[in-house]
This record gives structure tokens, C-alpha cells and sequence, in this order.
């Protein structure tokens, strides 16, 4: 009677432990996987991406190099979370500022709006300094349109939410610093005018899909193809060059990027 309401007792089940076969043994298989999605090499660094790849591994349950790269062809979350980890988003305001000062006496003799791009971007530091240095010049805000755009997912929502440190905003005047951002202890965070002058992307330089954002007037690329190996750097040229309305308007590189 009322059998039903009990379910039947089975056999207890044994759990199943399945033995991992832990291997960290070849990073290589890593690093060239990397290098292939990203352009990003590991050559001379390869101690320091094995130390990132395992503790990576290890706090996602991983036991193998090969099991990662299993893991991640299915699982595109995962894949963001691994370049989020092993790319380096080093970047603050007015860095080498004498080229966006070129930037900016460029801007001034052009009589049409430009766009502005800033590949890679980071977490936004150096497309909010174009702003500001243009507005600090006296070009109008309806004179330009900057986007900025990154590989790495954090690094863009944060250059969205464009709430920084003292460090990051160490090389900008006092005057500056109270002119565009609204301080509170420890955090400067940006005011909206100036953010919403700067459009933010997760884009892979070399990805297809990169290639089908409108034409740019100028184009920053700092501070990446230090990463890169030399025929990567001429790739990412390439893609970059194809990326301007004028190829015979100079690309701003990093002062280290193409040696
Ligand atoms: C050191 S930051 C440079 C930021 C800024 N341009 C500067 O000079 O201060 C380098 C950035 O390059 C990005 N990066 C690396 N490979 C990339 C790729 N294939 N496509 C887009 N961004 C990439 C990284 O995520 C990182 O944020």
C-alpha cells in the first residue's frame, strides 16, 4: 500500500572516479596555439606562459595541456577566459604623448569629422587621451569618433567603465584630472561626455570580421606587435593598412613595435 509514494531502493551505486593523467609537460603545444589565434608569441617567455597555462589549467579542472586545448575548441567561454589570462594590458594616459599631439595637428587640418582607431586599445587609457587631447586643442566632439578595440574581454569592459587608478592617470596634469574625472579616494572615474565619445569592441585583429568595420582616417596601433613575432608583425601591418581610407597616411606605432 502507497508503494508508489516510495521510490524502490536500488543497488547503492559506487562512485565512479575517473583517474586524470595529469601532463603539463609540453607547453609548446599551448604556445603555438596561442601564437596562431592571437599572433602572440611566447618564444623567448615560454617559462612564464607555462607557469600561466597550468595554474590557468588547475583552477578549471584541467589536467593536461592537451585536454585544455580539447576543452577550449568547444567552448568559447573558456577560449575568452585563456586570452583574457595570457594577454598583457600595460597601458595609461598621455602615454608617449608627443604622437597624439601629431595626432591632434593632423586632426586640426582636416575639414571633414574622422575616424579615429586604437587597435589595440587595452582597458581604454589611450583612445579617452585622444579625447581629451582634442578637446584640450579645441576640436569639437562632433569632429571625431574614436573606437577603441582589444582581443581581451576584461580589458574592454573596463575600458567601458572607464574607472581608473591614480597610477593610470599619473601622467596627466592636475588641472586634467579634475577637468575629465570625478574623484573619490582611490578611483578617478571618467565623466560620461568623454565616454561616450570613444566606442569600445572585442575584436581580434585577425579575425575576418575585423576587416568589416568602416574605414578609419588614422589608426593607433601601440604597443602590440611587441608581442609578435616579425612575420606576424608584417601581417598585422598589412591588416592594418587595409583598415585606412588613405594608405599613404602614416600608422602610429609604438616607439618598440617594429624592431
Ligand atoms: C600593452 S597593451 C597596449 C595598449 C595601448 N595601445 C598602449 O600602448 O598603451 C597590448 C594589447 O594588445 C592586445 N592584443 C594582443 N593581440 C591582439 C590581437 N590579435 N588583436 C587585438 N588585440 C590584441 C592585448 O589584449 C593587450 O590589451
Amino acid at each position: 500500500m502507497l508503494s508508489w509514494l516510495f521510490p524502490k531502493k536500488t543497488q547503492t551505486e559506487t562512485p565512479v572516479y575517473q583517474e586524470h593523467k595529469e601532463d603539463f609537460s609540453d607547453v609548446t603545444i599551448v604556445a603555438e596555439y596561442f601564437k596562431e589565434l592571437t599572433g602572440v608569441t611566447f618564444d623567448k617567455q615560454i617559462s612564464i606562459l607555462n607557469s600561466k597555462a597550468k595554474s590557468f589549467c588547475q583552477n578549471n579542472n584541467i589536467y593536461s595541456y592537451k585536454e585544455l586545448l580539447n576543452k577550449i575548441s568547444q567552448d568559447k567561454v573558456l577560449k575568452q577566459e585563456l586570452i583574457n589570462r595570457l594577454t598583457t594590458n600595460e597601458t595609461f594616459f598621455y602615454r608617449e604623448f608627443n604622437q597624439i599631439a601629431e595626432l591632434v595637428s593632423l586632426i586640426k587640418q582636416e575639414s571633414h569629422p574622422v575616424r579615429i582607431l586604437c587597435a589595440p586599445c587595452a582597458t581604454g587609457e589611450e583612445s579617452y587621451s585622444i579625447a581629451i587631447a582634442l578637446l584640450e586643442s579645441g576640436v569639437a566632439s562632433n569632429k571625431f569618433k574614436i573606437i577603441g578595440i582589444d582581443i581581451n574581454s576584461d580589458a574592454i569592459d573596463r575600458a567601458k567603465k572607464a574607472n581608473y587608478r591614480e597610477r593610470n592617470v599619473r601622467n596627466l596634469s592636475e588641472e586634467l584630472q579634475q577637468r575629465y574625472f570625478i574623484q573619490e579616494g582611490e578611483s578617478f572615474q571618467l565623466k560620461s561626455d568623454i565616454k561616450q565619445l570613444v566606442e569600445f569592441h572585442i575584436f581580434n585583429i585577425f579575425e575576418e570580421r575585423f576587416k568589416s568595420l568602416e574605414k578609419f582616417d588614422y589608426i593607433f596601433s601601440r604597443n602590440m606587435l611587441i608581442y609578435f613575432d616579425a612575420d606576424t608583425k608584417q601581417k598585422a601591418v598589412e591588416v592594418l593598412r587595409s583598415m585606412q581610407k588613405d594608405q599613404s597616411k602614416k600608422i602610429f606605432f609604438g616607439h618598440a613595435d617594429l624592431f
